[in-house]
């Protein structure tokens, strides 16, 4: 189902007892706006159990999981492992996993397999660098992210999947992706996905928007039609900021 979806990917940041603290703040002031959107969070592995437990309203996300199911991958974290402790998302593909940990398409396939094969919803992410974008290239790049990692799944499986559309360009840079950029790209992968699975299951499918999103830019980037949320990093560190953005809606 087409939700509207804030989750924010904390990334390499808080301590356990700091992330335990900030996840307190968010449910606190999430439960206040319940039904506004899905509110997510996505601490570190090490913190996703403690982080769990002082959550209701709030879902709770990894930011990566193994393309293997078991065995010896030392320091690997599988998608059953992440299931089996309570876990509901997991974010895949995100920009910073492509480009320092060289994941490719081929390898975020396997991911997507695994994590759908234990009931985990991925956050799929993609998105163009600045010269792609330079060149007029973005949507044949989005394109082809997504055939390559996802297209392979049947329609069933892909109705299971979550888009987190983040240009690398606007990730941590402060610049923003205008609102009609990000409604060009969105309706451009809702097109893409019709074209492939049937406009049903586009039509259901929640695209989140990701790049420097802020509670001062927020409300504008939510009101297009094809932006269903947003995945955000660094103002998702700060419970004030975060839950600004769930407020935008
Ligand atoms: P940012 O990061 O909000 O800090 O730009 C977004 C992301 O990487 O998901």
């Amino acid at each position: 189902m087409r939700k509207k979806i804030v989750a924010g990917n904390w990334k390499m940041n808080k301590t356990l007892q700091e992330g335990v603290a900030l996840a307190q703040t968010v449910e606190q002031m999430a439960s206040a706006l319940s039904g506004v959107a899905q509110v997510v969070v996505a601490p570190p592995f090490l913190h996703l159990t403690e982080v769990k437990k002082v959550l209701k309203t709030v879902s709770i996300a990894a930011q990566n999981c193994a393309a293997e199911s078991s065995g010896a991958y030392t320091g690997e974290v599988s998608a059953a492992m992440l299931k089996s402790a309570g876990i509901e998302y997991v974010i895949l593909g995100h920009s910073e996993r492509r480009a320092y940990y060289g994941e490719t398409d081929a390898i975020l396939a396997k991911k997507v397999d695994l994590a759908l094969a234990n009931r985990l919803t991925p956050i799929f992410c993609c998105g163009e660098v600045l010269s792609e974008r330079e060149q007029n290239l973005h949507l044949g790049v989005v394109k082809t992210q997504l055939a390559d990692a996802l297209f392979h799944l049947s329609a069933e499986q892909f109705s299971r999947i979550v888009i987190a559309y983040e240009p690398v360009w606007a990730i941590g840079t402060g610049v923003t992706a205008t609102s009609d950029q990000a409604q060009e790209m969105h309706h451009y992968i809702r097109g893409v996905l019709a074209e492939k699975y049937g406009a049903a299951v586009a039509n259901e499918i929640s695209i989140l928007y990701g790049g420097s999103c802020k509670p001062s830019n927020a409300g504008e980037l939510f009101a297009n039609p094809d932006v269903d949320g947003g995945l955000i990093g660094g103002a998702s560190l700060e419970a004030g900021d975060f839950i600004g953005i769930v407020k935008a809606f």
